[in-house]
């Protein structure tokens, strides 16, 4: 059994795939050079990221393939649907990510509530003489503390934000297709365990009374967050995002930062990826980040070992 990992697999997921008694052929093969590839090479499973699509024509391409696997959670790059007709399996790693995604939410939150991303920029162009204006600049940050966060979307990803949301003491609201109260559990190095009940409520709803707003949700066919929900949301909203980039209008966004509407904006995903739009790249009030929300060292990991687990149970036919 021939394993191509086109986007890469951590080491223990390579270790774990070959200790099995598989090949791995853990090397980046152009996009329009995979379909001759798999099929001279036979390769069986075909891992991927974000940057290789697996649509319908190299579907059908490739005969031998029999798992497209997706290191990480959103399978917008895979002809779902499609593959599964076509009798291949489909697995992903929907857990592994949360936790660094979560933290990366906060650096982007921590960072937009004190102009880092901003100082950041500017500090190392700027004189002994500019010093004390940059200071002047960069006074009057908030607190998070107190402040109520709105998660849209509360899966895994979404619950991990909210647990530490609520570790800092901030307020938490969330939106979701489950109605209700959900309730979130907190656990501590200590053992101590705290459970604390957290609203949902609809989109429409929660934008108006969060101070700031992080988005956790799939791709969707039209943006979440638009003009129109930028007008009913809060005076200097922040606004993060780390799910995709298609989920936030990013014009409508630029508009709303220049006229302090939307205070900052944190970025990891992008309507246009891997090319954002250069005018996302250069306004000031944004923080970013190259979509990295998964890509710490203990996420790859575990998306690695995920991942290996699930083919070898597949391959040896045992259930997963
Ligand atoms: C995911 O969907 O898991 C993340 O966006 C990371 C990635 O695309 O690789």
């Amino acid at each position: 059994m021939k394993i191509l990992a086109n986007d890469g697999i951590s080491q223990s997921g390579e270790e774990t795939l070959k200790n099995a008694g598989f090949e791995v052929i853990n090397t980046k093969v152009a996009q329009e050079q995979l379909a001759s590839f798999i099929k001279e090479e036979k390769i069986d499973v075909l891992l991927v990221r974000s940057a290789t699509t697996v649509r319908k024509d190299l579907i059908d391409s490739c005969p031998t393939l029999k798992i497209i696997g997706r290191a990480g959670v959103g399978m917008d790059n895979i002809d779902l649907k499609y593959a599964r007709e076509k009798g291949l399996q489909v697995i992903n790693t929907p857990a592994a990510s949360s936790a660094s995604v979560a933290e990366l939410v906060f650096a982007h939150l921590f960072g937009g509530v004190r102009y880092l991303y901003d100082a950041n920029r500017n500090m190392p162009l700027s004189g002994d003489s500019q010093f004390k204006a940059l200071k002047k600049n960069y006074s009057g940050g908030t607190e998070l503390r107190n402040k109520t966060l709105g998660i849209i979307g509360m899966g895994r990803i979404g619950k991990e934000v909210a647990k530490l949301a609520l570790g800092i003491g901030m307020k938490v609201i969330a939106s979701d297709s489950e109605e209700g109260e959900r309730e979130i559990t907190l656990s501590f190095y200590n053992d101590q365990v705290v459970k604390i009940p957290v609203k949902t409520e609809p989109v429409e709803e929660l934008i108006k009374h969060s101070d700031f707003i992080s988005l956790h949700v799939p791709a969707q066919k039209k943006p979440i967050i638009g003009k129109e929900e930028i007008s009913q949301m809060k005076d200097g909203v922040g606004i993060i995002n780390t799910s995709r980039g298609g989920v936030i209008d990013e014009p409508a966004l630029l508009e709303a930062l220049a006229t302090g509407k939307v205070s900052f904006a944190g970025l990891d995903v992008f309507e246009n990826e891997p090319t954002p739009a250069l005018k996302v790249l250069m306004d000031q009030r944004i923080s970013l980040s190259p979509h990295i929300g998964a890509a710490t060292l203990e996420a790859q990991d575990r998306i690695g070992m995920e991942l290996a687990d699930q083919i070898i149970a597949i391959l040896k036919k045992e259930k997963v």
